[in-house]
């Protein structure tokens, strides 16, 4: 992954968006990108009609909404309430910039792992969870390493790391374990449809992946008082669950979690691609087209893993438009996405993380 640390562009941006729809909203009118009608959160034309996708049981589309407005005192607000968060570990880059140069085997990646005790005994421990059938244990990092994979190491280390900067508060929220095992699965499938696409990083994706719901990881830590409203009753039944996090925390997750990327100095693309996760249709501009195509793999199998019920059955689907679809050279039906390779791929990733897929868990909505 090209990394380019930058945090003033992904916040103009930011301030940029907050503008576009404040002016949306004030005038009425939706916001129009150039080739593009759609109203940003507007469901796809294919939602109502005779076309609309199915939808396993428990969940439901998205319901449209009428847009919304983030201002920048919101966004202050916000970005006091993640200012306690611990800055971004020096060790996942470490150990990402060993996976990334093409010289890393996994003993040089073990060695950069090894510098974390805690860490490296959560890694062993996954690895003989998954080994099972091994003729022996698995001892040492750098056995690890080799048995999962760079990319699931990629994934499960930084899992681990930020897992550790945002402990869940007892007092309700999403539930962060369910949030991880979802999140998991969005990785791996996304870095399975990077591969098949093409022309785009498989190892961006995985990470946009791992980290598109970082928001409501922050949102639990941060908001524990807050966050319980989310499930009060009295909310319309037709509001979506984005903008009920709207309504509650001034903004929904995905941009909270931007705001937290960029806190974190992650590069700049990674935090646009946070904040875009549940946008397909009103990519930032600023995107390259190999950022933009592992943002469309991102929402896709966001979708196709909330498909699988990985984590939970109360929740929305978002359809793939046509064009996200066509750019991919795939297809908007999500069973036909989810062919064996694919189930299989999301499954594994569920377990490694202590889930499984085609389970329910009545807790929260999945986004
Ligand atoms: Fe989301
Ligand atoms: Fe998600």
């Amino acid at each position: 992954m090209g990394v380019e640390w930058l945090s003033v562009i992904a916040l103009l941006s930011a301030a940029a968006l907050a503008v576009r729809l404040a002016a949306t909203k004030r005038s009425g009118k939706p916001a129009k990108r150039e080739g593009s009608t759609r109203r940003r959160d507007e469901a796809p034309a294919a939602r109502t009609d005779a076309a609309a996708p199915a939808t396993p049981l428990g969940a439901r589309l998205r319901p449209a909404s009428d847009g919304y407005s983030l201002t920048l005192g919101q966004m202050e607000e916000v970005t006091e309430g993640l200012r306690q968060i611990p800055p971004f570990p020096q060790a996942v880059l470490r150990v990402t910039r060993e996976l990334d140069s093409g010289e890393s085997s996994a003993e040089t990646v073990a060695e950069t792992i090894a510098s974390e005790p805690v860490l490296t005994a959560s890694l062993l421990r996954i690895a003989n969870s998954a080994a099972v059938g091994l003729r022996r244990e698995v001892v040492t990092v750098a056995e690890a390493v080799a048995y999962l994979g760079f990319s699931t190491t990629r994934a499960l280390f930084l899992r681990l790391q930020i897992g550790s900067l945002l402990p869940q508060s007892n007092r309700g929220g999403y539930d962060s374990q369910k949030l991880w095992i979802h999140s998991m699965a969005v990785a791996h499938a996304a870095e399975e449809l990077a591969r098949r696409v093409g022309a785009t990083d498989p190892q961006l994706a995985l990470t946009a992946g791992l980290l598109h719901d970082i928001g409501k990881v922050a949102i639990n830590c941060r908001f524990p008082e807050k966050v319980r409203e989310l499930w009060t009753s009295g909310a319309p039944a037709d509001e979506s669950f984005l903008d009920r996090e709207r309504r509650i925390f001034g903004a929904d997750h995905a941009a909270i979690g931007a705001i937290l990327a960029v806190q974190w100095k992650l590069p700049a693309e990674l935090a646009e691609m946070i904040r875009a996760h549940h946008l397909p249709q009103d990519r930032p501009p600023a995107l390259s087209p190999e950022a933009c195509r592992a943002l469309l793999c991102v929402f896709v199998a966001n979708q196709l893993v909330k498909y699988c019920h990985v984590y939970c059955e109360n929740m929305e689907i978002d359809p793939i438009p046509d064009e996200v679809a066509a750019e991919l050279g795939s297809t908007t039906q999500i069973e036909s996405l989810l062919d064996q390779r694919m189930r299989q791929i999301i499954d594994r990733a569920a377990q490694l993380t202590g889930g499984a897929a085609e389970t329910s868990a009545p807790v929260a909505n999945a986004a």
